[in-house]
């Protein structure tokens, strides 16, 4: 069994998610309002090293900034917790129900501007080294309604002229657009890390510009979640990560880590152990609404345990011998041999008669690559029954 969460784990939470009083669209809220101090003692004595907010889980609209922030340093300096990422809320006041950054209402677009720059002055104060972009409601209902070319150029003017600031200022903050395919617009910008990669690579500033996928928003879309932060690291751009659960394509369910897809999430720990992430592993779930107080810290707890777990059963698997036999049977190492020899040409490749004319394709064809035995050797490591 894992030993408890401690701060090398780099665990960390969103005030949003143990703060979750339980309102969906059909009931009031189920629970109290947490106060961000309490959280931030709880967490760390649930063994997480970091928190994260939004502007307003902290600083509601109309609230004595200097005295609520004063409270919450001196958590902070208490337990020793340390904010890694910060973002702004863009989606809850009715001003933004048409979007933030992409609008149609210029002045929407412009006070959206100014609320993020005000909380990155914050995150930079706090010490924070991501600030993520997560658009909810940059995103429509009505095709004709929004100019999708022209939202994704206004898209570009807010990311870059804000990314610029952070380098002229020396704040060493990295962005992460985190995707999301629909709720709470009916379809949102940037629905997949796919598109947020794509978008990323096409801005002035997309050096500091990474992403912040989230295992239910990929799920949500039918998309492999493991396989799309494989692409991000390769691509150099896995700033972030939200973990959590998702049990198909269907509303963001925002469950515990590994209450989901568990298979996906043993792929994931595997990968985020051995792949080159060395972020925080941030849990963005929300405690279910049937539980009480008590069963928030319980389901935070639950979190820091699966990766835990999963990370424990990566390891064996990864140490099995069989497990090692199978990955050759499979020629999984293999694939990192280039398919072209050291300076051998296209010309050369087509001289070859080795590679075409002789190659015995249909024997070739009856290679079988083991994948099943390979997928059973995880499925019992997962299970404890190796
Ligand atoms: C969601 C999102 C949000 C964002 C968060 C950061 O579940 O739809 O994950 O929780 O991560 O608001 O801005
Ligand atoms: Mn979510
Ligand atoms: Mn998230």
């Amino acid at each position: 069994m894992p030993a408890a969460p401690t701060p090398e784990d780099r665990f960390s939470f969103g005030l949003w998610t143990v703060g979750w009083p339980a309102r969906d669209p059909f009931g009031e809220a189920t629970r109290p309002a947490l106060d961000p101090v309490e959280s931030v003692h709880r967490l760390a004595e649930l063994g997480a090293y970091g928190v994260t907010f939004h502007d307003d889980d902290l600083l509601p609209p109309g609230s004595d900034r200097p005295a609520v922030l004063k409270r919450f340093r001196a958590a902070l300096e208490q337990t020793g917790l340390v904010v890694p990422m910060m973002t702004t809320n863009l989606f809850t006041h009715p001003v933004f129900k048409d979007g933030a950054f992409t609008s149609n209402d210029r002045g929407v677009r412009r006070y959206a501007l100014r609320k993020t720059l005000r909380n990155l002055e914050l995150a930079a104060e706090l010490g924070a080294t991501t600030y993520v972009f997560w658009g909810g409601r940059e995103g429509a209902e009505v095709d004709s309604g929004k100019d999708v070319g022209a939202a994704l150029d206004r898209y570009r003017e807010a990311i870059d002229t804000l990314a610029a600031h952070v380098k002229e200022q020396g704040w060493g903050i990295r962005f992460a657009i985190e995707p999301k395919p629909n709720e709470p617009r009916g379809d949102i910008l940037l629905p997949t890390l796919g598109h947020a990669l794509a978008f990323i690579a096409g801005l002035e500033h997309g050096d500091i510009v990474g992403i912040n996928p989230e295992v239910g928003h990929e799920q949500m879309a039918g998309l492999n979640y493991t396989a799309g932060i494989a692409q991000a690291l390769w691509a150099g751009k896995l700033f972030h990560i939200d973990l959590n659960g998702q049990r198909g394509i269907k509303y963001d369910q925002d469950l515990v880590f590994g209450h989901g897809d568990l298979l996906s999430a043993f792929a994931t720990v595997d990968l985020l152990e051995t792949g080159g992430y060395d972020g925080p592993r941030h849990f963005d779930y929300k405690p279910l609404r049937t539980e009480d107080v008590d069963g928030v810290w319980t389901s935070a707890a639950a979190n820091m345990r699966t990766y835990l777990l999963l990370k424990e059963r990566a390891a064996a698997f990864r140490a099995d011998p069989e497990v090692a036999e199978a990955l050759a049977v499979a020629g999984v190492a293999d694939l990192a041999q280039p398919t072209l020899g050291a300076g051998e040409s296209l010309a050369d490749l087509a001289a070859d008669r080795s590679a075409f004319e002789d190659y015995d394709a249909d024997k070739a064809g009856e290679r079988g690559y083991g994948y099943v035995r390979l997928n059973q050797l995880a499925v019992e490591h997962l299970m404890g029954a190796r």
